[in-house]
């Protein structure tokens, strides 16, 4: 059911590679509730991926961008103004990318160059985004802007390796950005600390299948799917949530939480 809560609003969606993406997902609801988007995603994933069903199934533009280039997004930022008709009002940032995870090296044999690659990716990538946006006053007053972590930014899992440092950083961006943003135009800076969901980034970190189910059993309500993810950025995109703002909100059925359940210590008693 569609609530109209984007209405008119306007908004670029970083990310979506395939159905599975928790991108993808919320660019349909993004649209679903009224909004106007462009997608965006880095040119070799625009070659491997599906994005332009998702494009023509959304009636939205495609803009290739390495979220790592200030270059490409200042392009990217200027060019979505132009098509969408204005500053934008929303935009997701669900990227994240390690090459140590993707050649499962142990994190006590970390290669920094890839360090840095999942750094600059993952993490740094979201600063240019909101640093070029706020260059070229792309965002409007009260624009939200939204960025996927992990509870491994907290709490160690050790399978997640250097994707910890990167979720950490991540979020030390959203709440720094956040008060420069909403002190000079209102903006909100937020990010959403999502469950374990099964996509093409999260199958690829050792053991994924352990902790899916483990915090399955952990979760009061059970594991966020990549759908209820799309419902809570929408509301974080709409006017509903104005005032919240520099936090990192957890969006795990209660698993951050929970000290231990029933399930598990069923599982684990001798
Ligand atoms: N899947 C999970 O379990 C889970 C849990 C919590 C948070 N997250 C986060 O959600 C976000 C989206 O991941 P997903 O699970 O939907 O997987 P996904 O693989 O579908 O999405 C990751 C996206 O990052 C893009 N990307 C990689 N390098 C890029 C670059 N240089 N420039 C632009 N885009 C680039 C990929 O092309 C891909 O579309 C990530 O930040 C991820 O860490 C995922």
């Amino acid at each position: 059911m569609a609530y109209h809560l984007l209405k008119g609003k306007r908004g670029i969606i970083f990310g979506a590679l395939d159905e599975k993406s928790i991108a993808w997902k919320v660019a349909e609801k993004a649209v679903e509730e009224g909004a106007s988007i462009v997608l965006s995603n880095a040119p070799i994933a625009l070659r491997m991926g599906k994005i332009n069903e998702l494009a023509k199934a959304c009636n939205a533009e495609v803009i290739p961008a390495d979220a790592t280039s200030v270059e490409d997004l200042e392009k990217l930022l200027s060019k979505s103004m132009e098509l969408l008709g204005g500053p934008l009002d929303f935009v997701l940032h669900s990227i994240g990318m390690s090459p140590n995870v993707r050649k499962k090296i142990p994190y006590t044999d970390t290669n920094y160059d890839n360090f840095q690659k999942t750094i600059d990716v993952s993490a740094l990538s979201f600063h240019k985004v909101l640093q070029t946006a706020w260059k070229l006053d792309a965002l409007s007053e009260w624009a939200s802007v939204v960025g996927l972590s992990y509870i491994a930014a907290q709490r160690t899992f050790p399978g997640y390796n250097d994707m910890a440092e990167a979720k950490a950083l991540l979020e030390s961006i959203a709440r720094s950005f956040g008060f420069h943003y909403g002190n000079r135009k209102k903006v909100r800076v937020n990010t959403v600390s999502q469950s374990p969901t099964l996509t093409t980034a999260g199958s690829g970190v050792e053991g994924f299948n352990g902790f899916y189910h483990y915090a399955e059993k952990m979760s009061p309500l059970g594991n966020a799917g990549a759908e209820d993810c799309a419902a809570f950025c929408v509301a974080l995109f709409s006017d509903l949530t104005r005032k919240v703002t520099m936090q990192n909100l957890f969006h795990d059925g209660g698993f951050s939480n929970t000290g231990v359940s029933q399930a598990v210590i069923e599982g684990v008693e001798a």
